[in-house]
Protein backbone atom coordinates (compact mmCIF):
# COMPACT_ATOMS: atom_id res chain seq x y z
CA UNK A 1 0.00 0.00 0.00
CA UNK A 2 1.44 3.43 -0.98
CA UNK A 3 0.02 5.77 1.11
CA UNK A 4 0.64 10.32 -0.13
CA UNK A 5 0.97 11.89 2.97
CA UNK A 6 -0.01 15.42 3.27
CA UNK A 7 -0.94 17.57 6.18
CA UNK A 8 -4.58 17.00 6.48
CA UNK A 9 -3.86 13.50 6.51
CA UNK A 10 -1.28 13.17 8.90
CA UNK A 11 -3.52 15.28 11.10
CA UNK A 12 -6.91 12.62 10.27
CA UNK A 13 -4.42 9.75 11.61
CA UNK A 14 -2.82 11.44 14.17
CA UNK A 15 -6.46 11.84 15.37
CA UNK A 16 -8.10 9.30 14.39
CA UNK A 17 -5.38 7.16 17.20
CA UNK A 18 -6.12 9.51 19.73
CA UNK A 19 -9.81 8.83 19.64
CA UNK A 20 -8.98 5.21 19.63
CA UNK A 21 -6.90 5.94 23.16
CA UNK A 22 -9.85 6.23 25.13
CA UNK A 23 -10.88 2.50 24.35
CA UNK A 24 -7.19 0.75 24.99
CA UNK A 25 -4.92 -0.27 28.25
CA UNK A 26 -1.85 0.11 25.71
CA UNK A 27 -0.49 0.58 22.89
CA UNK A 28 1.59 -1.85 20.27
CA UNK A 29 4.21 0.27 18.85
CA UNK A 30 5.70 -1.89 15.83
CA UNK A 31 8.68 -0.98 14.17
CA UNK A 32 11.33 -2.72 11.21
CA UNK A 33 13.99 -3.97 13.49
CA UNK A 34 16.23 -3.22 10.28
CA UNK A 35 15.65 0.52 10.86
CA UNK A 36 14.39 1.45 13.68
CA UNK A 37 14.40 4.82 14.06
CA UNK A 38 14.02 5.30 10.46
CA UNK A 39 11.05 3.55 10.97
CA UNK A 40 9.34 5.34 14.11
CA UNK A 41 7.03 7.95 13.63
CA UNK A 42 8.18 11.20 15.02
CA UNK A 43 5.20 12.57 17.06
CA UNK A 44 4.70 9.06 18.51
CA UNK A 45 5.49 10.05 22.06
CA UNK A 46 2.86 13.07 21.46
CA UNK A 47 0.53 10.88 19.63
CA UNK A 48 0.08 8.63 22.10
CA UNK A 49 0.50 10.44 25.22
CA UNK A 50 0.92 8.69 28.16
CA UNK A 51 -0.49 5.16 27.15
CA UNK A 52 1.58 1.92 28.38
CA UNK A 53 3.18 0.84 25.23
CA UNK A 54 5.21 -2.00 24.24
CA UNK A 55 7.98 -1.68 20.91
CA UNK A 56 8.43 -5.06 18.79
CA UNK A 57 11.35 -5.09 16.75
CA UNK A 58 9.56 -6.86 13.68
CA UNK A 59 11.12 -8.43 10.56
CA UNK A 60 13.84 -9.10 13.16
CA UNK A 61 14.76 -12.12 11.16
CA UNK A 62 16.26 -10.09 8.38
CA UNK A 63 18.20 -8.07 10.89
CA UNK A 64 21.61 -8.45 12.35
CA UNK A 65 20.78 -9.84 15.95
CA UNK A 66 24.06 -7.49 16.74
CA UNK A 67 22.34 -4.70 15.83
CA UNK A 68 19.12 -5.47 17.40
CA UNK A 69 20.64 -6.30 20.59
CA UNK A 70 21.76 -2.42 20.50
CA UNK A 71 18.90 -1.28 19.49
CA UNK A 72 16.94 -3.01 22.63
CA UNK A 73 19.50 -1.48 24.86
CA UNK A 74 18.86 2.17 23.17
CA UNK A 75 15.35 1.95 24.05
CA UNK A 76 15.45 0.21 27.64
CA UNK A 77 17.41 3.78 28.11
CA UNK A 78 14.17 5.54 27.43
CA UNK A 79 12.29 3.54 29.57
CA UNK A 80 10.74 1.61 26.81
CA UNK A 81 10.86 -2.32 26.54
CA UNK A 82 11.38 -3.34 23.05
CA UNK A 83 11.00 -7.23 21.79
CA UNK A 84 12.34 -8.67 18.64
CA UNK A 85 9.75 -10.28 16.69
CA UNK A 86 9.16 -12.28 13.47
CA UNK A 87 5.52 -12.03 12.38
CA UNK A 88 5.78 -14.66 9.91
CA UNK A 89 8.04 -17.18 10.37
CA UNK A 90 8.33 -16.65 14.77
CA UNK A 91 6.08 -17.47 17.32
CA UNK A 92 5.22 -13.95 19.22
CA UNK A 93 2.19 -14.28 20.40
CA UNK A 94 2.96 -15.81 23.80
CA UNK A 95 5.85 -13.41 24.42
CA UNK A 96 3.67 -10.12 23.32
CA UNK A 97 1.40 -11.14 25.67
CA UNK A 98 3.52 -12.03 28.36
CA UNK A 99 5.18 -8.49 27.69
CA UNK A 100 1.78 -6.92 27.81
CA UNK A 101 1.36 -8.56 31.48
CA UNK A 102 4.15 -6.92 32.74
CA UNK A 103 3.50 -3.64 31.52
CA UNK A 104 -0.03 -3.45 32.79
CA UNK A 105 0.89 -5.42 35.97
CA UNK A 106 -0.14 -2.63 38.70
CA UNK A 107 -3.20 -2.02 36.99
CA UNK A 108 -4.06 -5.19 36.95
CA UNK A 109 -3.16 -6.23 40.48
CA UNK A 110 -5.14 -3.49 41.51
CA UNK A 111 -8.45 -5.09 39.87
CA UNK A 112 -7.30 -8.62 41.27
CA UNK A 113 -6.90 -6.26 45.04
CA UNK A 114 -10.83 -4.69 44.11
CA UNK A 115 -11.93 -8.34 44.45
CA UNK A 116 -12.49 -7.97 40.06
CA UNK A 117 -11.73 -10.87 37.98
CA UNK A 118 -8.84 -8.69 35.31
CA UNK A 119 -10.56 -8.01 32.15
CA UNK A 120 -8.81 -8.71 29.28
CA UNK A 121 -6.04 -6.57 27.97
CA UNK A 122 -7.10 -4.10 25.13
CA UNK A 123 -4.33 -3.21 22.66
CA UNK A 124 -3.90 -1.16 19.66
CA UNK A 125 -1.04 -1.74 17.01
CA UNK A 126 0.36 1.09 15.27
CA UNK A 127 3.21 1.68 12.57
CA UNK A 128 4.07 2.86 9.29
CA UNK A 129 2.90 0.82 6.22
CA UNK A 130 4.24 -1.79 5.47
CA UNK A 131 5.85 -2.67 9.01
CA UNK A 132 4.20 -5.91 9.30
CA UNK A 133 0.78 -4.45 11.22
CA UNK A 134 -1.74 -6.73 9.41
CA UNK A 135 0.54 -9.77 9.53
CA UNK A 136 0.92 -9.48 13.25
CA UNK A 137 -3.12 -8.84 13.51
CA UNK A 138 -3.61 -11.82 11.82
CA UNK A 139 -1.18 -13.90 13.61
CA UNK A 140 -2.82 -12.68 16.76
CA UNK A 141 -6.17 -13.36 15.91
CA UNK A 142 -5.25 -17.03 14.62
CA UNK A 143 -7.08 -16.53 11.10
CA UNK A 144 -6.94 -14.06 8.58
CA UNK A 145 -8.86 -10.67 9.60
CA UNK A 146 -10.53 -8.47 6.51
CA UNK A 147 -8.82 -4.87 6.52
CA UNK A 148 -11.59 -2.37 6.24
CA UNK A 149 -9.96 -1.35 3.10
CA UNK A 150 -10.95 -4.02 1.40
CA UNK A 151 -14.46 -3.72 1.35
CA UNK A 152 -14.69 -0.06 0.10
CA UNK A 153 -17.91 1.95 0.82
CA UNK A 154 -18.66 -0.75 3.96
CA UNK A 155 -17.77 1.44 7.30
CA UNK A 156 -17.88 -1.08 9.90
CA UNK A 157 -17.46 0.10 13.21
CA UNK A 158 -14.84 -1.14 15.85
CA UNK A 159 -14.18 -4.92 16.22
CA UNK A 160 -12.28 -6.14 18.79
CA UNK A 161 -10.44 -9.28 17.91
CA UNK A 162 -9.75 -11.95 20.93
CA UNK A 163 -6.20 -13.20 21.64
CA UNK A 164 -6.85 -16.05 23.60
CA UNK A 165 -9.14 -14.83 27.01
CA UNK A 166 -6.68 -12.44 28.42
CA UNK A 167 -6.35 -9.90 25.42
CA UNK A 168 -8.24 -7.58 22.53
CA UNK A 169 -6.97 -6.02 19.98
CA UNK A 170 -8.62 -3.66 17.91
CA UNK A 171 -9.08 -5.01 14.14
CA UNK A 172 -7.98 -1.93 12.35
CA UNK A 173 -3.99 -0.58 13.27
CA UNK A 174 -3.22 3.04 13.76
CA UNK A 175 -1.61 4.17 10.17
CA UNK A 176 1.50 6.71 11.08
CA UNK A 177 3.49 8.26 8.77
CA UNK A 178 7.71 7.83 8.79
CA UNK A 179 10.29 11.24 9.34
CA UNK A 180 10.16 11.13 5.18
CA UNK A 181 11.65 14.86 5.12
CA UNK A 182 14.85 13.86 6.14
CA UNK A 183 16.95 12.01 3.03
CA UNK A 184 18.76 9.48 4.78
CA UNK A 185 15.15 7.99 6.75
CA UNK A 186 13.82 7.96 2.60
CA UNK A 187 16.54 5.84 1.82
CA UNK A 188 16.50 3.43 4.73
CA UNK A 189 12.72 2.71 4.57
CA UNK A 190 13.31 2.46 0.47
CA UNK A 191 16.05 -0.17 0.45
CA UNK A 192 14.14 -2.08 3.10
CA UNK A 193 11.08 -2.05 0.80
CA UNK A 194 8.76 0.34 2.95
CA UNK A 195 8.71 2.82 0.37
CA UNK A 196 8.53 2.28 -3.37
CA UNK A 197 10.70 2.74 -6.32
CA UNK A 198 8.28 5.09 -7.80
CA UNK A 199 9.30 7.52 -5.37
CA UNK A 200 12.95 7.39 -5.33
CA UNK A 201 15.52 5.56 -7.98
CA UNK A 202 16.44 1.88 -7.40
CA UNK A 203 20.16 3.22 -8.47
CA UNK A 204 20.21 5.57 -5.53
CA UNK A 205 18.27 3.25 -2.87
CA UNK A 206 21.02 1.14 -4.02
CA UNK A 207 23.67 2.97 -4.06
CA UNK A 208 23.16 3.94 -0.67
CA UNK A 209 22.65 0.20 0.22
CA UNK A 210 26.00 -0.82 -1.36
CA UNK A 211 27.59 1.85 0.47
CA UNK A 212 25.91 0.84 3.91
CA UNK A 213 27.51 -2.50 3.53
CA UNK A 214 31.22 -1.47 2.29
CA UNK A 215 31.24 -0.27 5.22
CA UNK A 216 29.11 -2.52 7.65
CA UNK A 217 28.84 -5.55 6.09
CA UNK A 218 31.84 -6.09 3.47
CA UNK A 219 32.19 -9.70 4.01
CA UNK A 220 28.28 -10.24 2.97
CA UNK A 221 29.07 -8.69 -0.32
CA UNK A 222 31.82 -10.44 -1.17
CA UNK A 223 30.28 -13.86 -0.22
CA UNK A 224 27.11 -13.25 -2.41
CA UNK A 225 28.80 -11.54 -5.18
CA UNK A 226 32.20 -12.46 -5.23
CA UNK A 227 33.25 -9.14 -5.54
CA UNK A 228 37.09 -8.87 -5.10
CA UNK A 229 37.88 -5.54 -3.99
CA UNK A 230 35.81 -3.24 -1.82
CA UNK A 231 36.22 0.22 -1.80
CA UNK A 232 39.53 0.96 0.99
CA UNK A 233 37.31 4.72 1.04
CA UNK A 234 33.36 4.20 0.99
CA UNK A 235 33.54 8.18 0.78
CA UNK A 236 34.17 7.65 -2.66
CA UNK A 237 31.00 7.80 -5.03
CA UNK A 238 32.39 6.20 -7.98
CA UNK A 239 34.54 3.67 -6.34
CA UNK A 240 30.95 2.35 -4.87
CA UNK A 241 29.26 2.32 -8.36
CA UNK A 242 32.30 0.05 -10.03
CA UNK A 243 31.21 -2.41 -6.69
CA UNK A 244 27.48 -2.12 -8.14
CA UNK A 245 29.17 -2.38 -11.80
CA UNK A 246 30.96 -5.36 -10.63
CA UNK A 247 28.12 -7.11 -9.17
CA UNK A 248 26.17 -6.32 -12.46
CA UNK A 249 28.47 -8.11 -14.26
CA UNK A 250 28.32 -10.77 -12.78
CA UNK A 251 25.06 -11.45 -12.42
CA UNK A 252 24.74 -10.48 -16.02
CA UNK A 253 23.04 -7.07 -16.08
CA UNK A 254 24.43 -6.09 -19.31
CA UNK A 255 22.97 -4.05 -21.92
CA UNK A 256 24.30 -3.98 -25.61
CA UNK A 257 28.06 -3.09 -26.05
CA UNK A 258 28.96 -4.50 -23.01
CA UNK A 259 27.86 -1.68 -20.63
CA UNK A 260 26.20 -2.85 -17.06
CA UNK A 261 22.95 -1.77 -16.96
CA UNK A 262 23.14 -0.36 -13.85
CA UNK A 263 19.20 0.11 -12.92
CA UNK A 264 18.65 -3.71 -13.17
CA UNK A 265 21.77 -4.36 -11.48
CA UNK A 266 20.33 -2.13 -8.82
CA UNK A 267 16.70 -3.84 -8.76
CA UNK A 268 18.83 -7.04 -8.24
CA UNK A 269 20.94 -6.36 -5.31
CA UNK A 270 17.78 -4.83 -3.54
CA UNK A 271 15.17 -7.66 -4.46
CA UNK A 272 18.03 -9.51 -2.43
CA UNK A 273 18.93 -7.69 0.49
CA UNK A 274 15.31 -7.18 1.12
CA UNK A 275 14.74 -11.18 0.70
CA UNK A 276 17.16 -11.54 3.06
CA UNK A 277 19.60 -13.55 0.57
CA UNK A 278 22.90 -11.38 1.65
CA UNK A 279 21.81 -12.38 5.39
CA UNK A 280 20.77 -10.74 8.11
CA UNK A 281 21.61 -7.21 7.79
CA UNK A 282 20.20 -3.56 9.36
CA UNK A 283 20.99 -0.80 7.92
CA UNK A 284 20.83 1.73 10.71
CA UNK A 285 22.55 1.48 14.33
CA UNK A 286 21.61 3.62 17.42
CA UNK A 287 23.91 7.00 17.51
P1 LIG B 1 1.25 -3.35 7.12
O1 LIG B 1 -0.06 -3.96 7.51
O2 LIG B 1 1.94 -2.71 8.28
O3 LIG B 1 1.16 -2.42 5.96
O4 LIG B 1 2.24 -4.52 6.66
P2 LIG B 1 1.90 -6.03 6.20
O5 LIG B 1 1.40 -6.83 7.34
O6 LIG B 1 1.05 -5.97 4.97
O7 LIG B 1 3.35 -6.57 5.84
C1 LIG B 1 4.13 -6.01 4.78
C2 LIG B 1 5.07 -7.07 4.24
O8 LIG B 1 6.02 -7.42 5.26
C3 LIG B 1 4.39 -8.37 3.84
O9 LIG B 1 5.10 -8.90 2.74
C4 LIG B 1 4.65 -9.28 5.03
O10 LIG B 1 4.64 -10.64 4.70
C5 LIG B 1 6.04 -8.83 5.43
N1 LIG B 1 6.33 -9.11 6.84
C6 LIG B 1 5.60 -8.75 7.91
N2 LIG B 1 6.19 -9.17 9.06
C7 LIG B 1 7.34 -9.79 8.71
C8 LIG B 1 8.40 -10.42 9.45
O11 LIG B 1 8.43 -10.45 10.68
N3 LIG B 1 9.42 -10.93 8.72
C9 LIG B 1 9.45 -10.89 7.36
N4 LIG B 1 10.50 -11.44 6.75
N5 LIG B 1 8.48 -10.30 6.62
C10 LIG B 1 7.44 -9.75 7.30
P3 LIG B 1 4.40 -9.12 1.35
O12 LIG B 1 2.99 -9.52 1.53
O13 LIG B 1 5.32 -9.96 0.56
O14 LIG B 1 4.35 -7.68 0.84
P4 LIG B 1 5.39 -7.05 -0.16
O15 LIG B 1 6.75 -7.45 0.34
O16 LIG B 1 5.01 -7.69 -1.47
O17 LIG B 1 5.12 -5.59 -0.08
Amino acid sequence: MTIQWFPGHMTRARRQIQEKLKLIDMAIELLDARVPLSSRNPMIDEILMNKPRLVLLNKSDLADPEATKAWIAYFAEQGLRALPIDAVGGNPVKEIMNRSKELLADKIEAQIRKGMNPRAIRALIVGIPNVGKSTLINRMAGRKIAATGDRPGVTKGQQWIKVGTEMELLDTPGILWPKFEDQQVGLRLAATGAIKEEILHPEEIAFFAVRYMAVHYADALQERYGVEELPQDTEDANAIVEVMEAIGRKRGAIVSGGRVDLEKASLLILRELRAGKLGRISLELPE
